[in-house]
């Protein structure tokens, strides 16, 4: 199977971009696993006509945002993300239209019609840098509540929460994290900015899924409790054969994460199906989002 998709993805003169969260199989066969904000540069910057997405639904369209003239192909379309769908285009417009009139920095996990009407997209990776970059004082943050506060921490602007959560990593308590602790008392604790204020108040290090693969990578420490999806373990055993690496919690598998397999690939690129292309009266204003943040990122 892996076989004839390397096969497929030549003759289609096709790339496959794979999220840290993917399946091992999945991660083992893509042309470039990482987080959101790579991803998105790597679909930016890619000469391949083709674009497989191995994620969830909001990364294909990025994708086709950024690459408009592009195929992109998501193999399960029924790979979402419950947090993007925490907020509508019309519950936004709705708060927007009153006052106070506020820029709106939006997490690319949403959808395109949402970043169709915002000021900027971020990342886990780059909310920090994306937040003090507006020449603004009170700014809106959406969907994710705990990534705005923990951005709130680290800003003198007035940050506007939005209550949008991720279900996976809501589930993560402190209690959780001081059991850990207790069993692996030399262990260093990560957490992803998604994570509840209270557990990102215990973390050593708060990263995004890459951030938490460059930080082990380049710790002296050998023993880790990661606080997000547990796909991540395979990527950090497989860089680090040498370091331990535990879930802070076994429960936080994301179901929509790893609905993709390799026979959904290979049928998705035999056949083109799975199409997703955000229609270019959303793209074109989505665009200016995201390529904004995208330009930031790359800027020293
Ligand atoms: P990263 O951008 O850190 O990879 O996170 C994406 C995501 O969906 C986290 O739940
Ligand atoms: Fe969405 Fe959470 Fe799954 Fe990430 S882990 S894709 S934020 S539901």
């Amino acid at each position: 199977m892996k076989e004839k998709i390397r096969n497929l993805l030549e003759n289609r003169k096709a790339i496959l971009l794979a999220h840290n969260y993917q399946p091992p199989e999945i991660q083992d066969i893509a042309d470039l696993c990482g987080d959101s904000l790579e991803l998105s540069i790597k679909a930016a910057q890619t000469d391949a006509e083709v674009i497989v997405f191995c994620g969830v639904h909001f990364m294909a369209e990025t994708a086709s945002i950024l690459s408009p003239d592009k195929t992109v192909l998501l193999p399960r379309k029924d790979a979402g993300c419950p947090m993007a769908d925490m907020v509508t285009p019309d519950a936004l417009k709705a708060k927007l239209d009153k006052p106070p009139y506020l820029p709106v920095v939006t997490y690319v996990n949403s959808t395109a019609a949402v970043k169709a009407l915002s000021t900027i997209c971020c990342t886990s990776a780059n909310a920090i840098k994306v937040v003090n970059s507006l020449d603004a004082s009170e700014i809106l943050m959406i969907p994710d509540r705990n990534l705005a506060q923990y951005a709130a921490s680290y800003t003198s602007k007035k940050i506007h929460v939005w209550d949008g959560y991720c279900p996976i990593h809501e589930l993560l308590t402190p209690e959780d994290i001081k059991k850990a602790k207790q069993i692996y008392p030399d262990a260093v604790f990560l957490a992803h900015p998604e994570c509840r204020p209270e557990v990102l108040a215990l973390a050593d290090n708060v990263l995004s899924t890459s951030g938490m693969i460059r930080f082990a990578r380049e710790s002296g420490n050998t023993t880790f409790i990661v606080g997000t999806e547990v796909g991540l373990l395979y990527a950090l055993k497989k860089e680090n054969p040498n370091k331990d690496f535990y879930p802070a919690s076994s429960a936080m598998e994301c179901p929509d994460m790893k609905k993709i397999t390799l026979e959904d690939v290979a049928g998705s690129l035999e056949f083109m199906e799975g199409l997703v292309k955000v229609p270019e009266n959303i793209q074109r204003p989505a665009l200016k989002a995201v390529q904004r943040m995208v330009d930031l990122s790359l800027k020293k």
